[in-house]
């Protein structure tokens, strides 16, 4: 049962967004503190823990269809627990639970607010009994738990600041899996920032699933600390410590958080503002509570307090009643931007949400995979733009490692979040080195250190 060690191992997978990854950190300390050690190798492990991500259908049936290869796995190793941590444990419940339906056998079910009761539903697991919890919680955040950082380059680290979201968008799973949002202590948020110094990090991103609406009241002094003071604060740590934050939502990005970064250059130059759709008309429906025309003034106000920031989004096509007129505006709006970056998607309709309940999923699917092809196609050619913009500019990189194609190569990141590759030289991970941009692709720029 146990490794060589004796200690028993832990493989953990995980799916979706940078917070799960963050939270898998919280899980790794949770199961090391209690004995376990973390392994990257599938076939070692006592348990397998899959975190897991319910955003759009297609996320999940990639677990399902995991889970069903670790059944196999499990002949080979017949102890060993198979669980599913995060959204969907948090969406689907006891359902995962029912072997009959399920045709498969799953030991453990735990949502994200329930990490701390890990070791003792491990218990439970071993002894054959259904392990579940999938509480959320209105204070949970983790604050006093070290992430253990598994499986990272050792100079770029993620902290999540707040947990949850209350905007309740309608296609959006989020607030039914994550729960109530909460913002994390500023000063445990500090040390944590300071401990990855100490380590070497010269990166932080601050997480949450609505960072911007960070907001921290103190108990005792009832003095307010916004996501602009924190940042501030964190900004103020190290010079050499380089500061991202995502996601933001584009109702709350105040101009005094745009001045909070131009004032510290250690704030790196680029922002993910999440337009979904260019169609006033398809943004009311999705209740983001902004229009096509409010984004367009944020994308202003963004340009003239920092010029030259680079701008990233998130768009999904075939949303409910979404004609080709309001796609076309999307098309149009993306132009106006000139995204740097864009994750783009198609709308898949998830059980429970408004957009369930009150709306047809009625964008036939062919027109939805069109529409989708077309904006690939848009944002890959102003990427393409975005990226020779950069050609004869000289970037402030900060090595990550090697490139992926050979060791004779270093990847690294601009403050605008642009891959950039060069010769390796005498280069190491963590250094920052000034780039002259030679050429690039759509998704790469390539230059030489000066
Ligand atoms: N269908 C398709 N895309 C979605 N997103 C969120 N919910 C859905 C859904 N039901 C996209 C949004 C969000 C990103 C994380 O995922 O663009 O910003
Ligand atoms: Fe996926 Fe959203 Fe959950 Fe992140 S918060 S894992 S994106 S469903």
């Amino acid at each position: 049962m146990s490794g060589l060690s004796g200690k028993k191992r832990v493989y953990l997978e995980t799916y979706g967004c940078q917070m799960n990854f963050s939270d898998s950190e919280i899980v790794a300390s949770v199961m090391t503190d209690h004995g376990f050690t973390v392994t990257e190798r599938q076939e070692e492990a006592d348990v397998v823990f899959l975190n897991t991500c319910s955003i759009r259908d297609h996320a999940e049936q990639r677990v399902l269809n995991r889970l069903r290869e670790l059944q196999h796995l499990r002949k080979k190793r017949p102890g060993m627990i198979i669980g599913v941590l995060g959204c969907m444990a948090e969406r689907l419940k006891t359902a995962l639970l029912e072997e009959s339906e399920l045709g498969m056998r799953i030991d453990m079910v735990v949502g994200p607010d329930a990490y701390r009761q890990l070791p003792s539903l491990m218990l439970d697991a071993e002894q054959g009994q259904a392990a579940i919890n999938v509480l959320l919680s209105a204070d949970e955040t983790y604050a006093d738990i070290s992430p253990v950082r598994y499986g990272g380059n050792g100079v770029s680290a993620f902290i999540s600041i707040m947990r949850g979201c209350e905007n309740y968008c309608a296609y959006c799973v989020v607030p039914f899996t994550r729960g109530q949002e909460r913002s994390r202590d500023p000063l445990s948020i500090l040390g944590e920032v300071q401990q990855l110094v100490d380590a070497g990090y010269r990166e932080v991103t601050l997480l949450g699933q609505n960072v911007n609406s960070y907001r921290w009241k103190d108990p005792d002094t009832l003095a307010e600390t916004t996501f602009s003071d924190l940042l501030a604060e964190v900004a103020a740590t190290d010079p050499l410590l380089r500061l991202r934050f995502a996601t933001s939502h584009p109702k709350d990005i105040p101009d005094r958080l745009l001045h909070t970064m131009a004032a510290h250059q250690n704030i790196c130059r680029a922002i993910h503002l999440p337009v979904q759709s260019g169609s006033s008309r398809v943004l009311a429906r999705m209740n983001r509570k902004y229009s096509r025309e409010d984004y367009l003034e944020r994308v202003a106000a963004i340009r003239a307090i920092l010029p030259g920031c680079a701008i990233s989004t998130d768009i999904i096509t075939g949303f409910c009643g979404e004609t080709e007129e309001d796609h076309r505006e999307t098309l149009s709006l993306m132009e106006e931007v000139g995204f740097d970056y864009a994750y783009m998607f198609k709308y898949s309709e998830r059980p429970g949400t408004l957009a369930a309940k009150k709306f047809r999923d009625d964008v036939p699917d062919g027109v939805k995979s069109r529409r989708l092809t077309e904006v690939i196609e848009l944002q890959q050619s102003l990427s393409m733009a975005s990226n020779r913009r950069d050609l004869h500019s000289v970037q402030e990189v900060l090595v990550e490692g090697y490139s992926r194609r050979s060791e004779k190569q270093m990847m690294g990141r601009s403050s605008h979040n642009k891959v950039v590759v060069f010769p390796s030289g005498d280069h190491q991970s963590g250094d920052y080195v000034q780039v002259r941009i030679t050429g690039c692709s759509s998704a790469t720029l390539k230059g030489e250190a000066i």
